[in-house]
């Protein structure tokens, strides 16, 4: 990659998927509040969304905890708790294949559902399986990367996550990465910017309260 192209994809792209994403939330919360939810299709056909739904979130939940304490956390910090970069690159390979064996097979599983089910095709728009498809892109890249390159991120791309975070950016990180992580992170950055759009919204709403909540007291009327 030239040097602009690299700086394009790696600085630009990148802030501008993050700006649309909290400009994005804000302005879907302020005017579209009533549909700030998951959009549950449960009750148009239950039996075909449990396994899949199920699969698919334990996939993804693995992954952004994955992707987050992986790549956030600099290795010297792994190093000071004792786990090498090796240790550390094998947890990354299995913990990465588990979700991707879950997240991908899941994710193909609620598409086919919505496509198969004539009440759920009839009630599904555009915006839901350009969704499930641009899910699928990343994560079966995502899963490529894991079973096929074995590249090491660890000096890469998660100091260059980490530059961002910090907005000291360094492009130069991501010069000698392969194609197909350039490729899965610049479809996961789309996304990100997708997100606000979508019924992702709902990840925001996560109802911890539900654990704690008071009992709903139900009485016979007298
Ligand atoms: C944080 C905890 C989460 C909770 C409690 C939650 C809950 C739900 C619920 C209740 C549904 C509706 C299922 C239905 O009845 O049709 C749903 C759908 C969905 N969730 Fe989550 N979710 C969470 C996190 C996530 C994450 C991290 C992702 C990341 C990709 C995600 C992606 C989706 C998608 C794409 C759908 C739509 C599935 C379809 O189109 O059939 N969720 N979620």
């Amino acid at each position: 990659m030239t040097d602009w192209s690299n700086t394009l994809a790696f600085v630009v792209f990148p802030y501008l998927a993050i700006t649309v994403f909290i400009v994005g939330h804000a302005w879907r919360y302020k005017t579209d509040l009533r549909r700030w939810n998951a959009g549950s299709s449960e009750f148009l056909h239950k039996g075909s969304l449990k396994y899949g739904i199920t699969i698919f979130h334990w996939g993804a939940l693995l992954t952004l905890i994955g992707h987050a304490g992986g790549m956030l956390i600099p290795q010297r910090l792994y190093d000071l708790a004792g786990i090498s970069a090796s240790a550390h690159n094998f947890l990354a390979y299995w913990a990465g294949l588990v979700a991707g064996l879950l997240m991908v097979p899941g994710v193909i599983w609620l598409l086919a559902r919505r496509l198969k089910q004539e009440r759920i095709a009839a009630q599904t728009s555009f915006n839901d399986y350009l969704l499930l498809v641009f899910i699928l892109l990343v994560s079966a890249i995502g899963l490529y990367n894991v079973v096929f390159t074995h590249y090491d991120v660890l000096y890469s791309v998660a100091p260059w996550i980490r530059s961002i975070v910090v907005l000291a950016p360094e492009p130069g990180l991501m010069e000698p990465v392969p194609l197909s992580y350039k490729l899965h992170i610049l479809t996961a950055l789309a996304l990100l910017g997708y997100s606000p759009f979508t019924r992702l919204v709902h990840i925001w709403s996560v109802p911890l309260t539900y654990a704690y909540r008071s009992y709903v007291l139900l009485r016979r009327p007298a």
